[in-house]
């Protein structure tokens, strides 16, 4: 043969070689994008709430409210409850949060006026220190009216704190002057037998946790 023409066909082998690799390439990539789509399409829970099933969360306790009366499970029994871990010296993410919780209820207000009632949402410190029934009190008047704010002792907090897996942890600032409290930021919907039916998170929006707790609420 030839050598120009067997160099030719060489390269000619040769590129096409390279295109077919490229062509498998892209096709095998286009299947895995389409793959990873259906995944996330698929793996997109139905509802707001994250899944709950088999998570073992709530239980007795015993706390105040705001108000300065003795509280315990038993007092939210047959309500469902939007339960908001955290302290009033937060500086963004609780009083956003509880804010969040507000414009539910008030969605709630407007749109369901008599389901209201059935729905007890409580604010749980994991500041007790800090905390006191005067504190509560003042910071729970920011928010809607049926708003209830909960502290306790220390270990009446750690209890709750246990039983619903809440992280907290104290972090002192630079100075030593002051502390913050690091914690997970869950809103957990419990049912009226004090079951976990729901939790949301921080990028849950008022208006999908809404959808979501009208349908729980079967509104
Ligand atoms: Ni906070």
């Amino acid at each position: 043969m030839n050598p120009q023409i067997k160099k030719r066909l060489v390269r000619t082998a040769l590129f096409s070689l390279i295109a077919l690799v490229i062509g498998v390439g892209v096709g095998w990539m286009q299947i895995q994008m389409q793959a990873a789509r259906v995944t996330t399409k698929e793996g997109k829970p139905a509802e707001t709430a994250m899944p709950v099933a088999g998570l073992s969360i709530g239980g007795p306790f015993s706390l105040i409210d705001h108000t300065g009366a003795q509280v315990s499970e038993k007092t939210y029994e047959g309500k469902y409850k939007l339960i908001y871990f955290g302290f009033t010296y937060c500086p963004a993410i609780c009083p956003t949060e509880l804010q969040k919780m507000s414009r539910v209820l008030s969605a709630l207000e407007k749109n369901h006026p008599e389901a209201l009632e059935n729905v007890q949402p409580l604010f749980i410190s994991v500041d007790p220190e800090r905390d006191t029934l005067d504190v509560m009190r003042e910071y729970i008047g920011l928010f809607h009216p049926q708003l209830v704010g909960l502290t306790g002792t220390t270990a009446q907090i750690d209890l709750i704190k246990k039983r619903y897996r809440v992280f907290a942890s104290k972090v002192e600032d630079e100075t030593n002057q002051d502390y913050t409290v690091d914690h997970s930021s869950f809103t957990y919907l419990m049912g009226p037998n004090d079951e976990l039916i729901g939790m949301y998170r921080m990028k849950d929006t008022a208006d999908q946790i809404y959808q979501d707790l009208i349908k729980r609420l079967g509104l």
